[in-house]
């Protein structure tokens, strides 16, 4: 090789070494190979050399445009290479980060509590059942075994609708979730294992009570003997147990009064009051958290099963009042005020899971 052949090589190396990306070296290639670059202008000085050196000189042209060629293509791959890892490792994913799902919303406490009943429920085999929300007083009422102009009415607050053109018995926005017992009852045959979560309505307003809330309503029927009082009690310790996660928590069953069930209980769990907050599980005081009983022979009679075949029991608890006592939320209004910073605190992260099913 031409001494100044030997130089263009060295100073080629030189420059291919110190290129630091593919843009650069892209640079080099077009400095020395291009159509107008170092290389390229030695093979069009061919031409002027006497024929004896011709051949010899264009070969080792040649051999160093081959040359440079190769290490071109090495440091290419070499780049290319780096400019992946490069990549890669800026965009590494951490799988084991929580997802960021903020801007999707959140749930609510009151249907992060719903579906942990539920599910509880479920896991004891009750079916899920819904229903209207406007009913009508048999429904609500009357197949329920209030009778006409008993005070029991009354104590309902009931939201009545305008009367229609027919001038038949007003509508009413359903009072309690009971109106599915009925319903399932007309519908099905027993038996009958039911959990029914949904809104009912009101007229009140303080810090424990909304004019619409919710309510979850259970209901079993099966033949005489096989169930009674003693599984209606069990289920529901068994429930709050699970709902509350605290497997020792004291229950107790008062003697109540509903027209729908006889007997009649209100179920109490213990709670002392500590620095002013309610803590659950102790046997200082006792909250009523629930109303049930055995289904009455007559609501049986007017849905059409014999009660002289079956029986069951029904339970009816506000939904509101387990997720406050559950998620230490204090005013019940400010469920339904819509204010973001409460729903921040509040709420539940959409991939929540419902709690625990019994055992898990
Ligand atoms: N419906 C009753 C209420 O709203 C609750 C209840 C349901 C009681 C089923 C007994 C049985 O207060």
């Amino acid at each position: 090789m031409t001494d100044s052949m030997q130089k263009l090589k060295s100073e080629a190396l030189e420059t291919i070494k110190q290129a630091a990306n593919l843009n650069a070296l892209d640079q080099i290639r077009v400095q020395f190979l291009g159509k107008s670059g170092s290389v390229t202008g030695l093979l069009k000085h061919v031409g002027t050399l006497p024929p004896e050196e011709r051949k010899s000189f264009g070969e080792q042209v040649n051999q160093l445009r081959d040359e440079l060629t190769g290490i071109l293509t090495g440091k290419q791959k070499e780049l290319e290479a780096a400019a992946l890892n490069e990549k890669l490792k800026a965009e590494t994913i951490d799988v084991t980060l929580p997802p960021t799902v903020k801007p999707l919303g959140s749930i609510h406490p009151v249907t992060q509590t719903t579906d942990e009943i539920v599910s509880i429920f479920a896991s004891m085999g009750f079916n899920l059942v819904t229903g209207p929300e406007i009913e009508d007083d048999f429904h609500n009422f009357t197949a329920l075994n209030f009778p006409p102009e008993h005070p029991a009415r009354s104590t309902h607050d009931t939201f009545f609708l305008e009367p229609d053109a027919e001038g038949q018995a007003p509508k009413l926005l359903r009072t309690h979730t009971s109106t599915v017992q009925i319903r399932t009852m007309q519908d099905n045959k027993p038996p009958l294992k039911i959990i029914v979560p949904g809104r009912v309505y009101r007229s009140d307003w303080d810090a424990t009570h909304t004019p619409m809330f919710h309510q979850c309503e259970g209901l079993i029927v099966d033949e005489i003997g096989k169930i009674h009082m003693g599984h209606l009690k069990g289920c529901l310790m068994d429930f709050l147990k699970a709902f509350f996660n605290i497997p020792d928590l004291p229950t107790r069953f008062r003697p109540h009064f509903f027209p729908f069930t006889e007997p009649s209980a209100e179920m109490d769990i213990g709670y002392a009051r500590r620095d002013g907050k309610i803590v659950l599980g102790e046997k200082d005081k006792w909250m009523e958290i629930l109303g049930c009983g055995m289904v009455h022979p007559n609501v049986l009679k007017n849905c059409g099963i014999d009660p002289d075949r079956y029986q069951g029991f029904a339970f009816g608890m506000g939904i509101e009042r387990l997720a406050m006592l559950k998620y230490g939320i204090p005013d019940l209004r400010d469920m339904f005020e819509s204010d973001a910073r409460w729903l921040k605190h509040y709420s539940f992260s959409i991939l929540e899971q419902p709690n625990r099913a019994l055992g898990a």
